[in-house]
Parts: C-alpha cells; structure tokens; sequence
C-alpha cells in the first residue's frame, strides 16, 4: 500500500452523556486539511487522539477507526516506524537526553530511504517556524515547546514521512503558523488542525465542530467563506504583526 492509497475513516461513538453520535463517517486522505474546532473540553483532543491511536472501541468515546475500510494492519500499531500518523500535542515535550542531531539521526536510521543530509534540511525547516533558532548540538530537552514542535513537524515531514499529520493548537505555541500551514499545504499530506484560532479554520477544506464529545456538524465551506478569510487574513495579518514587535521589546506607541 503506498501512502497515496491510504483512507482512515472515523466511525462515530458515544457523547459525553452516552448517547450515539450522529455523524456518519470521517474519510481522511491525503492531501486533506482539515480543522477541529469547538469549545473548551468539547472532545478535540480526544478526536485526534482517537486517531492516532486506531481506536477500536476502546477509547472513552467508543469511536472506532478503519485504515482503507478494515481493522488497521498490526504493523500500524505495533511498529512506531510504520506508523502513518504523527502526532504534536498541547504538551510535546520530549524527555530523551539526546542532541537534536542525535535525535533526527536516530529516525533517519529508523527509515530505510531516508538520506543522511535530510537531518540537515530538517533542523532549517524548523527554523522556518521559530523565532530563535535550533542549533544540531542543543539538546532536545532544553528546546522550548515551540522549538520542539518546529522540530518534530520538519521532522514527521522529511523523515518519518507519516502521510497524516494531527496537530493539536500549533497557534499556541508562538510558532509561525503561517509559515508551517503553508508549508505543509504544498506537501501531500493529511493534516488535522486541532485549532481556536480563525484563521486556522478557514484554511482548511473541511470544518469539523465539535460539542459535548460529539462531532455534531461536518462543514464543507468551499468558496462561501472567501470574503470572511480575506478579512480574517487581514487581521490576523495585524495582530501577527503587532506580535512581533511587542516580542522585540517594542513599545507600541502606534497601532499599525
Ligand atoms: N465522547 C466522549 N465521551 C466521554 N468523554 C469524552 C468524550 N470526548 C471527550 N471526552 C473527555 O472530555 C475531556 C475533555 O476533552 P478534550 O481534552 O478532548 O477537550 P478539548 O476540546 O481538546 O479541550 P481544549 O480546547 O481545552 O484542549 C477529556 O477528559 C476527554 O477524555
Ligand atoms: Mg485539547
């Protein structure tokens, strides 16, 4: 199976209160963008999660996930190197006392057609994303939590090659956002947006809302949202800016 064939379906479980939930199906392909929004606690993390781990009704949700409409392959769940998800939480950290070299060589050895010099190109992609830069010899526990997850999204795209990729709230990591979701609009992945932010949202193709651990709308804009993302852009445009003069000790004495 190459990664271009690759379907994973969410099936629905239960709400927060046990009840069915109403959706059909989620196809997920690559090439997808897709955001999941709702409010606080409404089960977006625990959506993402669902996927990342296969579940198979054994999750708090009850949900159950398909790769190409069956149980998903042993090797999915028991090779982390074969695994086609990657997955960047609110709380990415990472514990291994090792250099950021040592690290990304670590998974460029893990996968078979991966080139050494890629390790290289990895650490410049993530300073695409970061304010201050990635050096190879840091280590990776000394990174900030920007940084780690500048890191290990350049990392999951040129190295571990995962098709799909689960991003939870990229937006509160002070990362270039911009730069990242343009970025990996241009490759042929999957992405999901777990997102608060507007402008996030819009971006994507498809919109899922979420509510009581229940996806309860599967919004497909098209081009009725044009107009709303140019003024979010705009906006956000400002704010971004304003950003990173207060980040460079400015003192805002105007707005714009
Ligand atoms: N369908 C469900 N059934 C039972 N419990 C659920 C369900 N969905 C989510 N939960 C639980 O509800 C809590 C909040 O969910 P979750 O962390 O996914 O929210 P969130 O939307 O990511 O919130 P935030 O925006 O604050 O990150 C978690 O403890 C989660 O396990
Ligand atoms: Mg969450």
């Amino acid at each position: 199976m190459t990664a271009d064939e690759l379907t994973i379906t969410v099936l629905p479980g239960t709400t927060k209160s046990g009840a069915k939930e109403r959706f059909d199906r989620v196809d997920i392909r690559p090439g997808d963008t897709i955001s999941i929004v709702g409010p606080t606690g409404s089960g977006k993390t625990a959506l993402i999660n669902d996927i990342e781990v296969f579940a198979q009704g054994d999750t708090v949700t009850g949900r159950r996930i398909l790769v190409n409409g069956e149980l998903p392959p042993e090797s999915f769940v028991r090779d982390p190197s074969q695994k086609p998800i990657a997955m960047i939480t609110q709380h990415t950290k990472c514990l291994a006392d090792l250099s950021v070299r040592q690290f990304l060589d670590m998974h460029v050895r893990a996968r078979k057609n991966a080139v050494p010099q890629i390790a290289e190109e990895a650490v410049a992609l993530a300073n695409r994303f970061t304010g201050e830069k990635v050096a190879g010899d840091d280590r990776m526990s000394s990174l900030s939590g920007g940084q780690t997850r500048s890191l290990l999204i350049a990392d999951s795209v040129l190295i571990s090659g995962a098709p799909i990729l689960l991003l939870d709230e990229i937006e509160n990591a002070g990362i270039y956002k911009d730069e990242v979701i343009k970025y990996l609009r241009g490759v042929n992945k999957a992405v999901l947006f777990v997102t608060h932010d507007p402008y996030i949202s819009l971006l994507s193709d498809r919109r899922i809302v979420m509510r009581g651990g229940e996806v309860t709308q599967i919004l497909v804009p098209g081009d009725s949202e044009k107009k709303a993302l140019g003024i979010v852009a705009e906006a956000d445009a400002l704010l971004s800016g304003l950003r990173e003069r207060i980040r460079s000790g400015e003192t805002l004495k105007e707005a714009v």
